[in-house]
């Protein structure tokens, strides 16, 4: 049965708690928009109000319940190559001065990565380059996380309709790193197996993850409120190592005076910045 009304009061305590476990902050009288997200999920655990679910999500048995809900509430809305200029800017500007400086190993971050068209799409440049310049890295990795398990799972199957395909993906990408699997296209395994997937929640800790040459966190920080998304830079910054980059969303410029980051040279509008600072700090 279609939940018809949501109170501001069920409204409110339902997006307090959706913030305190995944710092997505939902806009005053977006109720459409949960009751859009979530009715199937009410319907299926017999929820007869918000109300209900958010005291059902409170209890501490509710873990998958809260999965459901991050799943649903989540936005991950992407495409291949998106904005192609940080696209570019990794091939003619990171990876270049990356093979100068680095120790021939590239740790690459995709945070907030949805269903895998941003990693793939680093992994298809990083790929482009090597073949360009020939041993330039001697290993190569890059880590994906997003907090939606059903997104991480749908991503790590490396499989996409051709819907997805023709959001960026010029056609001489696709003959050269898909091949169809019946009404599918699967990514080159040579690109799926340089990428990890994790489930995991930009709040929690970053230590498991180890340092980064560069981190991709884009079209992700503005779910947050200033605050955590302060803190997740903060943090962010810690696994990047000296002189490695973080490349941000084309409208996502942060206020980095006092962070160890600088602008990074020819950089498209405030979207990549360069880590200073001395190499000593672990990530928290
Ligand atoms: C709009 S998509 C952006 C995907 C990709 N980075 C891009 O730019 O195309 C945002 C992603 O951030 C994820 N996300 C939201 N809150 C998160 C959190 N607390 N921890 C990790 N990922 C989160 C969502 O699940 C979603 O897949």
């Amino acid at each position: 049965m279609p939940i018809t009304e949501i109170s501001d009061g069920e409204y409110d305590e339902f997006r307090a708690f959706l913030e305190q476990i995944s710092g997505i902050v939902l806009g005053e009288s977006r109720q459409y928009l949960v009751r859009g997200r979530l009715q199937r999920l009410l319907d299926e655990g017999g929820f007869l109000s918000l109300g209900q679910l958010s005291a059902a999500l409170r209890s501490e048995t509710s873990l998958d319940l809260r999965t459901r809900v991050i799943d649903a509430m989540t936005t991950n809305e992407t495409s291949w190559f998106r904005d192609e200029l940080p696209y570019d800017y990794l091939y003619h500007v990171i990876l270049p001065e990356l093979t100068r400086e680095g120790d021939g190993k590239l740790r690459i971050w995709s945070a907030g990565c949805s269903s895998g068209e941003e990693p793939y799409s680093i992994g298809i440049v990083v790929q482009e380059f090597l073949e360009k310049n020939p041993g330039s890295f001697s290993a190569v990795k890059i880590v994906a996380t997003d907090i939606s398990s059903q997104i991480i799972d749908r991503a790590s199957i490396g499989q996409y309709e051709e819907s997805s395909l023709s959001r960026g993906l010029a056609n001489a990408g696709r003959a050269k790193y898909f091949s169809p699997v019946e009404t599918r296209w699967a990514i080159n395994p040579k690109i799926r197996d340089r990428v990890e997937f994790r489930q995991h929640n930009l709040l929690q800790s970053f230590t498991p993850f180890g340092q980064f040459n560069v981190v991709f966190c884009r079209n992700v920080l503005f779910y947050f409120s200033r605050v955590k998304r302060l803190d997740i830079v903060e943090r962010v910054v810690k696994t990047i190592k000296p002189n490695g980059f973080l490349v941000l969303g084309s409208a996502e410029t942060i206020d980095h005076g006092s962070l160890p980051l600088a602008r990074s040279k020819r950089s498209p509008a405030g979207m990549v910045y360069r880590r200073t600072g001395d190499p000593g700090e672990e990530p928290s």
